[in-house]
C-alpha cells in the first residue's frame, strides 16, 4: 500500500477518534477517497431496512448537479452492482458497467453522465451489512486494478465502524435527551406537588414542627425523623428538601425495607457490570443520582446490619463504593431518615448500630401521634374536604354539628393518612351540596368509639356541668346522669345519629330518646 493510502486510513482513525458526529467525518473521507482512487465519484450508499432500499447519504462529485440527483436517487435494496454486494457482501470490481448485467443504469440517466469502471466494498458491522462504499470513473477511463479494491474493501471496514458509531451514539444521545426532559417534567410535576402538599395543623406541636423543619433546612446537618405511621414523615422530609439551598437538586425517596440486602446495596451505591448474576451492566447508583440534593431513606430501621455499615461510611467519609467496583467515590448528598421505630430501644437490644444511630440522628425530629395533637384536626380536615371536593368533583360543604367532636376524640391509629381517608370517603358517601354526619363515618371508627371507655368521650358531661377537670367522687344522681349522657351519646353515634335506631338499641320510646338528648344537650 502506497503513503497516501497509508496516510488517508491513518488520518481516519485519527478523525474516529475525535468525531462522533457522521456529518462531519464521512463527506472528508469519500473526498479523499475519490483523490485517492483517481476517480470522478465516490459515494456510501445506505441501506433503509423499513423500505428495504438503497440511499445516497454521501457523494463526492466533480459535478454539483450530478452530486444533487444521486443524493435524491433510492434503488430498492437488491438493485445494481451495490445490490449484489450488499447481499454478497464481497468486494466487487466492474471494469465497464456497461457490459454488466447487474448494473443499475438509473444511476446514469439521474446524473445525465456515462460510468465505466466501478468497485464497490461492503460496509460491515457487528456481522451486518449496512451499505456500500462505491468508487467509479466515467466511461472509456483507466479500469481500477485488484489492489485498488482491496484498499477499499479496509476502507470500507473503518468506515463502517465509525457510522456504526456514530448511530450509537446518535441514539445514546437522543434517548438521553428524551429522558432529560422527562425528568425535568416529572421534577417540575413532583415540585408543584411539593408545594401543594403543606404541612397543616393549629396545634402547638404543627407550629413547633414548622420552626425545627427551618432551623433543618437552613442547615446542611442529617435528619432523622420519628414518628408512627401516616403522622407525616415523608411529608416533612421533603419540606426539608425544599425550603433548603438544595431545592433545585432531586430529592430520591428509597423504603429500607424494600429490597433485600444485596438489592439494596446496589440500588444505592450502584454496581459494576457482572459484580452478580443480574448486573449485565455497569449502573450508578441512587446516592450518586442524588448528587447535589437530598436522600430520604425511609423505614431506616429496617436497613441490615451489613448496609448500616455501608452507610456509616458514606456519612463518615462522603464517599460510596458501587458494589464489584474497587474505588470510592464523593457524593454530595443530604441524608434524611425516617422511622417508625423506637431506634434508641433497637440500638440497646444491639439490633441498630450505636454509631449509626448518633450520625443520622445528629438533628432528630419527633412527629407526636394525631390523638395527642387533636387541635390539628379541624384545619385538617377543612384541607381534606376541599381536597377531596376536587377529587370526586363534590361540593360537599363541611360537618355536620358534633362531628368534628367525634373526629377530635377518636384514636387515630393510622394518624393523618387514616383521617384524610375518613374525610374522603365521608365527602364521597355524603350528599352533594350537603355535609358529613356521623352516618359516612367509617364502620371502623364508628365502633372504635362505641368500644371506648365512657370517660374517653369527648364532652362526657352534660353541657351544664362543663368545668374542666372531673372531681374524684360525684353525687350519685350527677354521676348517673353524666354517664346516661354519655352512654346516649355512644348508641346514638354507633347508630349513625338515626334517633328511632337509637331508642330501639336502649329499649326506650322514641319520644324518650329525644327527651334526654334534649335535656343533656346532644345534637
Ligand atoms: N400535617 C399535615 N398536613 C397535611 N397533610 C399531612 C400532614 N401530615 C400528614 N399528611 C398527609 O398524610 C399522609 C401520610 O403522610 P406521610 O406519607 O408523610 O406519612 P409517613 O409518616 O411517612 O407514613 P408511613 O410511616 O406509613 O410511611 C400523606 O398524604 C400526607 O400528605
Ligand atoms: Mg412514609
Amino acid at each position: 500500500m502506497d503513503d497516501t493510502r497509508l496516510r488517508l486510513l491513518y488520518d481516519l482513525s485519527c478523525a474516529f477518534a475525535e468525531h462522533t458526529e457522521l456529518h462531519a467525518l464521512v463527506p472528508s473521507v469519500i473526498e479523499r477517497a475519490r483523490d485517492l482512487f483517481k476517480a470522478d465519484g465516490a459515494s456510501i450508499l445506505l441501506l433503509d431496512p423499513e423500505q428495504n432500499e438503497l440511499y445516497f447519504p454521501y457523494v463526492a462529485e466533480e459535478d454539483a448537479e450530478a452530486a444533487a440527483s444521486l443524493l435524491r436517487l433510492r434503488l430498492a435494496a437488491d438493485q445494481g452492482i451495490a445490490g449484489y454486494v450488499l447481499k454478497s457482501g464481497s468486494p466487487t470490481r466492474s471494469d465497464s458497467v456497461r457490459d454488466d448485467p447487474r448494473f443499475f443504469h438509473g444511476a446514469d440517466e439521474a446524473t445525465q453522465t456515462q460510468t465505466g469502471p466501478l468497485l464497490a466494498a461492503p460496509l460491515v458491522c457487528r456481522s451486518a451489512t449496512i451499505g456500500v462504499i462505491e468508487v467509479i470513473r466515467r466511461v472509456d477511463a483507466e479500469t481500477f486494478d485488484d489492489r485498488d479494491l482491496e484498499f477499499l474493501a479496509t476502507l470500507a471496514s473503518s468506515v463502517a465502524v465509525a457510522i456504526d458509531n456514530a448511530r450509537l451514539y446518535g441514539q445514546t444521545k437522543e434517548s438521553k435527551e428524551r429522558l432529560e426532559t422527562t425528568v425535568d417534567a416529572l421534577t417540575r410535576d413532583l415540585a408543584r406537588r411539593d408545594r401543594e402538599h403543606a404541612i397543616i395543623g393549629g396545634s402547638e406541636a404543627t407550629a413547633e414542627l414548622l420552626q425545627l423543619i427551618d432551623t433543618a433546612a437552613s442547615h446542611p446537618i442529617t435528619v432523622l425523623i420519628y414518628g408512627e405511621t401516616g403522622t407525616g414523615k415523608e411529608l416533612v422530609a421533603r419540606r426539608v428538601h425544599y425550603t433548603s439551598t438544595r431545592h433545585d437538586g432531586p430529592f430520591i425517596p428509597v423504603n429500607c425495607a424494600a429490597l433485600p440486602q444485596t438489592l439494596l446495596e446496589s440500588e444505592l451505591f450502584g454496581h459494576r457490570k457482572g459484580s452478580f448474576t443480574d448486573a449485565i451492566d455497569d449502573r450508578t447508583g441512587l446516592f450518586e443520582a442524588a448528587s447535589g440534593g437530598t436522600i430520604f431513606l425511609d423505614e431506616i430501621g429496617e436497613c441490615p446490619p451489613v448496609m448500616q455499615a455501608k452507610l456509616l461510611r458514606v456519612l463518615q467519609e462522603g464517599e460510596i463504593v458501587p458494589v464489584g467496583d474497587t474505588r470510592a467515590r464523593k457524593v454530595d448528598v443530604r441524608v434524611i431518615s425516617a422511622t417508625n421505630r423506637d431506634l434508641a430501644v433497637e440500638v440497646s437490644d444491639g439490633a441498630f448500630r450505636e454509631d449509626l444511630f448518633y450520625r443520622l440522628s445528629a438533628f432528630p425530629i419527633e412527629l407526636k401521634p394525631l390523638r395527642e395533637r387533636e387541635d390539628d384536626i379541624p384545619l385538617l380536615v377543612e384541607a381534606f374536604v376541599e381536597h377531596a371536593n376536587a377529587k370526586h368533583e363534590r361540593s360537599v360543604k363541611g360537618l355536620d354539628d358534633g362531628v368534628i367532636e367525634i373526629l377530635m376524640g377518636s384514636h387515630w391509629p393510622g394518624n393523618v393518612r387514616q383521617l384524610q381517608n375518613e374525610i374522603e370517603r365521608a365527602v364521597v358517601l355524603a350528599p352533594q351540596g350537603g355535609s358529613v354526619g356521623a352516618s359516612h363515618l367509617s364502620p371502623d371508627l364508628i365502633a372504635e368509639i362505641a368500644h371506648m371507655p365512657v370517660s374517653g368521650l369527648a364532652s362526657d358531661a352534660p353541657p351544664e356541668s362543663e368545668s374542666g377537670d372531673t372531681p374524684a367522687t360525684l353525687p350519685l344522681r350527677e354521676a348517673r346522669a353524666r354517664f346516661e349522657a354519655s352512654y346516649i351519646r355512644r348508641v346514638l353515634i354507633s347508630n349513625g345519629g338515626n334517633v328511632s335506631a337509637t331508642a330501639r338499641a336502649l329499649g326506650m320510646s322514641r319520644f324518650m330518646v329525644q327527651k334526654k338528648l334534649k335535656e343533656y344537650g346532644i345534637k
